[in-house]
């Protein structure tokens, strides 16, 4: 399923590296992932999200308050196809999917300080470090593509699905997370509902879920805070008001988006 970023062809996996027939090789990092990103993207570290909020989403959807989002998603993937997950973070959905549903999974992101955490922990999921700009993914090769709070690449997207393949895309609902907006903000906003509209993708459901959840004590609180955007855009004495705070009770809604390949 991986294609070599440098000359496109398929890439064979060794016990160390991967491998085209050009020779191109890129080798497993220790913890068993492959960093599949070129030229001066290669860095890694320095882009997508860092060691703190890496660590903050592992805390918090370890809590569990995230799962009813996986839980859906699941319903729509089988035993026998290949899922890919699309900016996957630390992994906890990408892991949570595969045991949920028996497919075989992969996942990548662009954050080199994620993958790495996320393939220390989940070893029944094959991840690299990758950018959605040029997924080294062969074209017409996923069942089912997911993305979730991700940026979007719509001719990549379309690409690597199957012909017969759906992407769900999950993006925040109207009312999420508006028990910490109010408290943090005196007039909160509901958030804009992504409508775009795609050529080459074609939306043919999108399913509102949501429910309520209260989070107890500071650790829940403060890692649910330092993995929304609010966490750089909030004053000093507007997160003063969270850190005050011992019990939080929000509404959680996702808006899952599912598409299929244009005809
Ligand atoms: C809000 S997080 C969501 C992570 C995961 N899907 C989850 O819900 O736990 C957004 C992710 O997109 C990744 N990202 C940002 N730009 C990217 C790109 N160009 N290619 C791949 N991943 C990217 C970030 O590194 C980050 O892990
Ligand atoms: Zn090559």
């Amino acid at each position: 399923m991986l294609i070599c970023p440098v000359c496109r062809n398929k890439l064979i996996k060794n016990e160390r590296a991967y491998i085209c027939e050009k020779n191109h090789s890129f080798d497993m990092a220790k913890e068993g992932y492959v960093n599949l990103l070129t030229g001066k993207h290669k860095a890694g570290e320095l882009i997508g999200d860092n060691r703190d909020m890496a660590r903050a989403r592992r805390t918090f959807l370890e809590k569990g308050y995230y799962d009813f989002l996986a839980d859906e998603l699941s319903k729509y993937i089988s035993q026998d196809d290949k899922l890919l997950d699309i900016s996957c973070g630390e992994g906890y959905y990408t892991d949570y999917m595969r045991r949920k549903t028996g497919a075989d999974v992969s996942g990548f992101d662009i954050s080199k300080e994620m993958i790495r955490l996320a393939a220390k922990k989940y070893k029944d999921v094959n991840f690299f470090v990758a950018n959605i700009a040029k997924i080294p993914v062969k074209s017409e090769s996923i069942d089912v593509a997911v993305q979730i709070c991700a940026p979007f690449s719509e001719k990549e997207f379309a690409r690597i699905l199957k012909k017969e393949g759906i992407l769900l895309s999950v993006v925040p609902g109207k009312r999420h997370l508006w028990g910490l907006k109010e408290l943090l903000y005196e007039n909160p906003y509901e958030n804009n509902e992504d409508n775009t509209e795609y050529e080459s993708l074609k939306k043919i459901d999108s399913i509102t879920i949501n429910t309520k959840v209260t989070l107890s004590g500071q650790e829940e609180i403060m890692s649910l805070f330092a993995m929304t955007p609010y966490y750089y855009k909030t004053s000093e004495k507007d997160r003063q008001k969270l850190e005050n705070t011992d019990s939080l009770t929000t509404e959680l809604e996702f808006v899952i988006r599912k598409f299929i390949i244009s005809e």
